[in-house]
């Protein structure tokens, strides 16, 4: 199989404001959020991210999707360096809530819109557009400005748009975040049909059976650190008589107890 994002002794620091220090309760001046994290993924398969709230998730996908720059290490996306941030962004899809949509336009626009960015030709637009609007739902309100849509609605519109240049690599972190049970099942009903099609999908999660559902791989993050990478059918044969969340509290609790 092959790799296709290839992260290799990832570091990314922060600086911290008074402000952050003080919400962080800490003296130090500097977070070190990510601390010398190496993982990779392969083409048709679910990589599960998993960790606790401030492990470094987010900012590990960040630095893949060229947002944010590391301080040490190295990351590849389909053998292209993410120095190469253009290129890097036709490759991937990346879905995070900090992305905010125009709340003034409309997602039959937006979708246009960031379609021409990328490039892609007219006919394959429209036919896309359709088959992804119908199929999260947003063909209903398609017309509906940004700002008069639910969360859940924004959510749905942000998955479709990240996916109009139909890229190779799919990273969205917590994509199941505020949606209801139906459309959180279109959606990873959605990303294994994206696996079966030879795409690499990431996803950060706190949802411990998704990662038991859909993800051939997964990795938990601790304090920047990968504490246990792996396929999860080997994680459950490896710990036997536990499920992921027992794997993740006792690896948690060692980490707790270092
Ligand atoms: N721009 C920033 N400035 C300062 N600190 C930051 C910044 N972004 C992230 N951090 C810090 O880095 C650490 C990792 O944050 P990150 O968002 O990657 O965590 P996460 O694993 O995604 O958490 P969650 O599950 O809550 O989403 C946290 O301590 C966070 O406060
Ligand atoms: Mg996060």
């Amino acid at each position: 199989m092959k790799e296709t994002v290839i992260v290799k002794n990832l570091t990314k620091t922060f600086q911290l404001s008074k402000k952050q220090m003080k919400i962080n309760q800490t003296t130090e001046k500097v977070k070190v959020a990510v601390d010398d994290l190496s993982f990779s993924t392969f083409e048709g398969e679910i990589f599960g991210l998993l960790g606790p709230n401030g492990a470094g998730k987010t900012t590990t996908l960040r630095c893949i999707a060229t947002l944010i720059k590391p301080d040490k290490g190295e990351i590849t996306v389909s053998g292209i360096d993410i120095k190469d941030e253009v290129s890097i962004k036709r490759e991937i899809a990346f879905l995070t809530n900090e992305l905010k949509l125009e709340e003034q336009f409309t997602p039959n626009y937006l979708y246009d819109y960031f379609s021409k960015l990328y490039d892609v030709e007219e006919a394959t637009m429209l036919a896309r557009k359709q088959l992804l609007f119908d199929r999260f739902g947003v063909s209903k309100f398609a017309e509906v400005k940004i700002g008069e849509l639910s969360s859940g609605m924004k959510q749905k519109v942000s998955i479709v748009i990240s996916l109009v240049h139909d890229p190779k690599i799919v990273i969205f972190d917590e994509p199941t975040n505020g949606l209801d049970v139906i459309t959180a099942k279109t959606v990873t009903d959605y990303l294994l049909e994206l696996k079966e099609q030879g795409k690499t999908v990431i996803i950060s999660t706190h949802i411990m059976n998704l990662v038991e559902k859909i993800c051939d791989r997964a990795g938990i993050i601790i304090d920047g650190k990968m504490r246990l990478c792996d396929r999860v059918d080997a994680l459950l044969k490896n710990h036997p008589g536990q499920d992921i969340e027992e794997i993740f509290f006792d690896i948690y609790s060692e980490v707790s107890h270092e």
